[in-house]
C-alpha cells in the first residue's frame, strides 16, 4: 500500500510575501466566527512583524516562549480552552515562527475540534475529524514542519506527533525576509535539520524516486549555503535555505527519518535539548550508520566554528540513559525505515543505550 501524501493546499515563496497575508485569509473569515486566532513566536513580540500580520480588531494574539521547551500537549489543551472558551470556535489559526510555533499551529486546529486531552491522539490517524484553517509562516529555515504531515508534540508519556489527513497546512506564506535576523548557532543547528532529514529519508527502505528527487536537490542547496563558496547567512542564502527546508521536508514525509531522529527525540523528551541542536550531537557520532554525510557534516562544523559540545554522556545517570533508550525504542517506524523490519533482530535496548553512551 503506497502512502497518499496530504500536500499544502496554497503556497507563496518570496520576500515581502507576508505582505499577502490578509488576501489568504479574508476570504476564510466567512467560516465560523470569523476571528483568526495568531499564534507568534514571543522573540517578535517587539518587532515590526506583528504589525505587518494586519491583525484585525476581533483577532486574537498569542506570544508563545519556546525557547525553555518543545510544544507540549498540555500547552495545546491550555491554548484550545482559552480559546473556545473567551473567543469561540476561530475561522482559522496562524501561526509565525520556528518548527515549534508550526506545531503548535497545526495541532492546535486540529484540537479546536476535537475533545479531550491533545496526549490521547499523540499517534497515526486518532484524530476523526478536520480541524479549522490553519497557515504558517516560518520564520526560520530548517525544520520542515511549514510541510510535514505531523504536529510533534511532547506529552506526559512520549514526544510523538498527531499525525492525520488534516495535519498539514492549508496555506503557508514563505518569506525569506523573516529569516535574517536568526543567531548564527539557531540558524546552523535548525538547518543540519534539514541535512539530516535528506540523508536519513535516502538511507533506509522507505526511500524512493519521489523523496529522492526532493532530497537531492535540498541537499544540493544546503551544500551551497553551508559549504559553498558563498556560504554563510546573506539574502541569496536565506531564499535557498527556505526552499531547502521545503523540499527537505517533502523527502521525508514521503519517506522516513531515521537513527539521528530517534535518538534526538530521546534527547529532546529526557533532557529538553531543542530538535536541530539534539540531531547534531546524535548525528556528529554515527559515522557507522551515515558514513561520509557524518564526515560533510564535521566539515560544516568547521566551517562555521560551531563548538559542539563533547562528552555529554558523562553527565547523564544510568535511568536517564535508559529513559532515552526507551524513547528511541518507541519509535518502530524510524528503526524500521534505517534497519529494515527486522530491526529487533539488529538492535537491542542496551545498543540504543550504548549510541547514547557515544554522545
Ligand atoms: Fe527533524
Amino acid at each position: 500500500m503506497h502512502k497518499i501524501l496530504n500536500n499544502i493546499g496554497k503556497l507563496v515563496f518570496g520576500r515581502g510575501s507576508v505582505h499577502q497575508l490578509s488576501s489568504m485569509i479574508d476570504p476564510i473569515r466567512e467560516k465560523n466566527n470569523g476571528k483568526f486566532v495568531f499564534i507568534v513566536d514571543h522573540f517578535f513580540k517587539s518587532s515590526s512583524l506583528v504589525g505587518d500580520l494586519k491583525l484585525k480588531p476581533e483577532d486574537v494574539l498569542y506570544f508563545e516562549d519556546c525557547d525553555v521547551h518543545e510544544p507540549t500537549t498540555e500547552q495545546i489543551d491550555r491554548l484550545r480552552d482559552d480559546i473556545l472558551l473567551n473567543h469561540g470556535l476561530p475561522s482559522g489559526v496562524v501561526g509565525v515562527g520556528g518548527g515549534s510555533i508550526m506545531d503548535i499551529a497545526k495541532a492546535l486546529s486540529l484540537m479546536l475540534t476535537t475533545e479531550g486531552p491533545s496526549s490521547d491522539y499523540q499517534g497515526l490517524n486518532l484524530i476523526k475529524k478536520p480541524g479549522v484553517f490553519h497557515l504558517g509562516i516560518p520564520t526560520i529555515s530548517g525544520t520542515g514542519a511549514e510541510c510535514s504531515t505531523t504536529a510533534v508534540l511532547t506529552g506526559p508519556v512520549k514526544k510523538l506527533g498527531l499525525k492525520c489527513e488534516w495535519t498539514v497546512f492549508d496555506q503557508i506564506i514563505l518569506d525569506p525576509s523573516l529569516t535574517h535576523s536568526v543567531p548564527r548557532n539557531h540558524w546552523f543547528y535548525t538547518g543540519m535539520d534539514t541535512y539530516i532529514h535528506c540523508i536519513e529519508s535516502e538511507t533506509g527502505i522507505h526511500n524512493n524516486a519521489f523523496s529522492r528527487a526532493y532530497g537531492e536537490e535540498s541537499l544540493k542547496l544546503c551544500r551551497e549555503v553551508f559549504i559553498g563558496p558563498n556560504s554563510g547567512q546573506n539574502e541569496e542564502n536565506d531564499d535557498k535555505l527556505m526552499i531547502a527546508s521545503l523540499f527537505g521536508g517533502l523527502s521525508l514525509t514521503y519517506s522516513e527519518v531515521g537513527v539521528c531522529h530517534a535518538l534526538s527525540y530521546g534527547l529532546s523528551k529526557i533532557l529538553g535539548y531543542r530538535h536541530g541542536y539534539a540531531n547534531c550531537i546524535a548525528f556528529n557520532h554515527l559515522h557507522d550508520y551515515y558514513g561520509d554525510a557524518v564526515l560533510e557534516f564535521k566539515q560544516m562544523l568547521a566551517h562555521h566554528s560551531i563548538d559542539l559540545p563533547q562528552n555529554l554522556s558523562s553527565g547523564w545517570t544510568d535511568d536517564q540513559i535508559s529513559a532515552m533508550a526507551q524513547v528511541s525504542w518507541n519509535l518502530p517506524h524510524m528503526w524500521i525505515h534505517a534497519l529494515g523490519h527486522d530491526w529487533e533482530s539488529k538492535i537491542s535496548l542496551k545498543d540504543m543505550e550504548g549510541l547514547f553512551r557515544r554522545l
